[in-house]
């Protein structure tokens, strides 16, 4: 859902927004407002709502831009490029690349990837995503890529296409006439037929079939992730014009797959539990509301977490680093209360700092070991979440505080140094909107689904000073 209802636009003019494409989203009795800024600014400087400094501000760094475009000099430097400077090879191996990083493997019963050609030699290829219509492949707001390669094409290089053959691979998904802006699913599911035909040919194929799913959202296929046939569930998001090539690579062994999911897949009854106009992310417990996001809900209605991720090899972490305390000074008053659980019997008399009054100057390092313990080299993307201490009510589960894609070859090990600034990877924002750093133990984790590893970094509050 794409939620925009801006009284005004001139406070994020003041706030630093230089320009506006408000065209048709604003609307006031019922007439679109275009150019919010050049109708209506003269009027707020006027109102003394808006300073002409502000507005100086604002074209100052949009003239910058266009001079660095050479828009003053007469260099035509990019007016002039057309599709021979766009469709270059280097180009297209960049969107085939793209498109392989961020394929998600997320069901691979047994090995059944990746399909090796040799053995193989034939698959039938199913679904309505095959043969990917242009808005399958591109999603929303994209321009033309310079071809389109389709998933039966780019599986078509690797191996014969036959309806005969034992292994057949299902390419299906949604579309933007399902999901876009504006256009907001009514549930979580695949399109019924879709599901039966799935069923079908997982009944009907002697081996045990591959879905490969075209989507933007997460998608409920539990009956998919539950099925004995049905071997192995990719999603490929909608993957662009070397898409095809992508989704084959992975296929056949090619490319190992290293994305990881970033949004929940939530079950489809979890859309019940939360009324759409709630745009609340904390759970609240007295009206039924489980809360949003990974950063809030943990509870049974998840098919894939956040971060959620299958490779062709294992990955395991180790962090050899202890932790070190951190020490922040809380300078004139700027302690912060924080809500408590229960259970806690004694807290701190400076319970957290505030961020805004705060130099943030303060670094935490650690380093992320990545052993591949199995025999295949692939990429692993290492997302470093923090969690506040155990004892903070009403704070984020965990929350993502960085991360970094790492090569390690097989058997081999990765060594991934972290410094993260403290204010940024240990502030939460607390239930009236502040964002603090809290007192007591706030701890980094690595997760994996196969590993996971933690360092705790014990923050004091020094009030003294
Ligand atoms: C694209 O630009 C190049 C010069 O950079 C020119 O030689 C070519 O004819 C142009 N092609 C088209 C289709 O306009
Ligand atoms: C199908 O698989 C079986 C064994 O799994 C094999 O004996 C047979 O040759 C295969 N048929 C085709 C057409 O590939
Ligand atoms: C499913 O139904 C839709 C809408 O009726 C239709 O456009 C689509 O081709 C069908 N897909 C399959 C896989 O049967
Ligand atoms: C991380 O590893 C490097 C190289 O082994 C080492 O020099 C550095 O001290 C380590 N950093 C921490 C915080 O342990």
């Amino acid at each position: 859902m794409f939620l925009l209802s801006f009284p005004s636009l001139i406070p994020l003019l003041r706030a630093g927004l230089d320009l506006d494409c408000a065209e048709s989203w604003i609307e006031e009795k019922g007439r679109p407002l275009r150019d919010f800024l050049s109708e209506y600014s003269k009027a707020a400087v006027e109102q003394g709502k808006l300073r002409e400094s502000d507005i100086d501000n604002a074209l100052r760094n949009q003239y910058m831009t266009l001079m660095r475009l050479g828009y003053f000099d007469n260099i035509p430097r990019y007016a002039s490029l057309n599709e021979t400077d766009i469709c270059t090879d280097e180009h297209r191996s960049l969107a085939h690349d793209g498109a392989r990083q961020g394929i998600v493997l997320l069901k691979n019963d047994g090995n059944l990837l990746p399909l090796d050609p040799e053995k193989i030699l034939a698959v039938a290829v199913h679904g309505p995503h095959a043969r990917a219509p242009e808005k399958v492949m591109d999603g929303d707001y994209t321009g033309p890529p310079c071809r389109y390669v389709t998933p039966r094409q780019g599986i078509s290089k690797h191996v014969k296409i036959s309806h005969r053959a034992n292994t057949t691979i299902y390419l299906g998904g949604i579309n933007l006439h399902i999901e876009r802006e504006g256009n907001d699913r009514e549930d979580l599911l695949l399109p019924k037929n879709q599901t039966e035909e799935i069923l079908h040919f997982a009944k009907a194929s002697q081996n045990p079939i591959i879905l490969v799913i075209l989507s933007g959202g997460g998608i409920d296929v539990s009956f998919a992730h539950k099925h004995p046939k049905i071997g192995a569930i990719l999603w490929a998001g909608y993957p662009g014009g070397e898409g095809g090539n992508a989704i084959a690579d992975v296929i056949f062994g090619r490319y190992n797959p290293g994305g990881r999911l970033p949004l929940t897949w939530f079950k489809n009854k979890y859309i019940q539990q939360i009324p759409m106009t709630s745009m609340e992310f904390r759970p609240v417990p007295e009206k039924g509301y489980p809360g949003r996001t990974y950063k809030f809900y943990d509870g049974p209605e998840v098919l894939y977490p956040f971060g959620y991720g299958l490779s062709y090899t294992k990955f395991h972490y180790e962090t050899s680093t202890d932790g070190t305390s951190v020490t922040l000074p809380a300078t004139g008053g700027h302690c912060k209360g924080l809500s408590y659980k229960p259970s806690v019997a004694t807290t701190p008399s400076c319970q957290a700092v505030d961020v805004a009054g705060h130099a943030c100057t303060e670094t935490v390092s650690f380093n992320i070991s990545v052993i591949n313990g199995g025999g295949r080299g692939g990429a692993h993307v290492v997302l470093v979440y923090t969690a506040p201490p155990p004892e903070v009510a009403q704070a984020p589960i965990k929350q993502v505080a960085a991360f970094r894609r790492v090569f390690v070859p097989a058997t081999s090990t990765a060594t991934v140094p972290f410094t993260l600034n403290v204010c940024k990877a240990f502030g939460i924002v607390e239930r009236t909107a502040y964002t603090v750093v809290p007192s007591g133990v706030s701890k980094v984790l690595v997760e994996n689904g196969d590993s996971s590893s933690s360092v705790s970094f014990p923050v004091k509050i020094d009030f003294s000073v």
